[in-house]
């Protein structure tokens, strides 16, 4: 089986959009690839949050993930900071990365521009957002993973990650590190805001309204169906082009049901949108239910933590493997 490499942000407040998008794909790669999910608590440093978001969004992202149908016993879910080889790793290779090709890392410039247009100003651009992208090679590198799939945005961090792997190959010894190839999925399902469907739904969207939360109640669920946006053909037609808003409703509910488009939009005909709205929610809940109950279950379970020691102490065997066999290759001296 190829092994397969993927960090997540542990940022809150994630949408069936992400879901639907990108959760799924993993979830159904565990059968197919040995799986390493890393929730990138290491990574979110750079934005500064305060300990408590930090510790509560590490955890309901993990839950989350097994609530969908990560299962332990086949994939390794772990959190990034319970093996240290990631922050040794990533200072060795800090030391064969330049400053030059960081610099032109895209999200690093956006990022920057965004800081120094604020109010904020240029003193807030910390070394760490800066050496992100090393990290994230470390956290590839570190488990010799032949795949990693990420979102277009990453791919040119795993490039850099290729480039590292490939330099180490060649400065420092032949072979040391296996070098990783990025998977874009398949354009998962592309679920649009239910306030402006012109545009993606997002967990960063100010508008709660626009989004439908993992975690929502049944009644907010039902309310922001209820107010989605459509158009005053009160025909219901799959067009993503000319109907988005009633389009995007067919495909939800479509992808919570399993039924195919033209299914739903023959049992449609001669239904207005009060109907497909609430029918939609009603699938949703549904859709909802099993995913929100286990999460609930799991979220300050006993069972959980040891999931994710479980998933570490895996993680780790291979980890410090690499990380030994880089030190070496690199001269420094071993302690045993
Ligand atoms: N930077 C990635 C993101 O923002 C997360 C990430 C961290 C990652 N380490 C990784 C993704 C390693 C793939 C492989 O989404």
């Amino acid at each position: 089986m190829k092994r397969v490499f993927s960090g997540i942000q542990p940022t809150g407040n994630l949408s069936i959009g992400n879901y639907l998008g990108a959760m799924k794909q993993f979830v159904e790669m565990q059968d197919d690839y040995e799986c390493f999910y890393c929730v990138v608590d290491l990574h979110a440093l750079t934005v500064m949050p305060t300990a408590r978001s930090l510790h509560e969004g590490t955890l309901d992202l993990a839950a989350l993930y097994y609530a969908v149908g990560i299962d332990p016993h086949k994939a390794n879910l772990f959190l990034q900071s319970h093996v240290s080889e990631h922050s040794e790793l990533s200072w060795l290779l800090q030391c064969i990365s330049y400053f030059g090709e960081l610099s032109r890392m895209t999200q690093f410039k956006d990022k920057k521009q965004l800081i120094e247009s604020s109010k904020k100003g240029s003193q807030s651009i910390t070394a760490g957002l800066f050496s992100y992208p090393v990290l994230m090679a470390a956290d590839i590198l570190l488990y010799d993973a032949e795949v990693v799939p990420v979102g277009q945005d990453q791919k040119q961090h795993v490039e850099l990650a290729r480039n590292i792997a490939n330099r180490a190959n060649q400065l420092i010894k032949d072979g040391v590190f296996v070098v990783p190839e990025p998977l874009i999925p398949k354009i998962g399902a592309k679920i649009m805001s239910l306030r402006d469907p012109s545009r993606k739904m997002s967990k960063s969207d100010p508008v709660d309204a626009s989004r439908i939360n993992m975690l929502d109640t049944p009644e907010a669920i039902m309310t922001k169906f209820k107010k989605a946006k459509t158009d005053s053909e009160n025909l219901i037609k799959y067009d993503p082009v000319n109907k988005r808003g009633v389009s995007n409703l067919l495909e939800i509910q479509s992808l919570c049901t399993n039924k195919p488009i033209s299914v739903l939009e023959a049992e449609y005909e001669n239904s207005g949108y009060g109907k497909l709205k609430t029918q939609t929610a009603e699938a949703v809940i549904e859709f909802l239910k099993p995913i929100q109950e286990r999460y609930y279950e799991l979220r300050n379970s006993p069972e959980m933590l040891e999931y994710l020691k479980l998933g570490a102490d895996n993680a780790r065997k291979i980890a410090r493997k690499t990380l030994t066999r880089y030190q070496n290759a690199l001269g420094l001296v071993s302690r045993d």
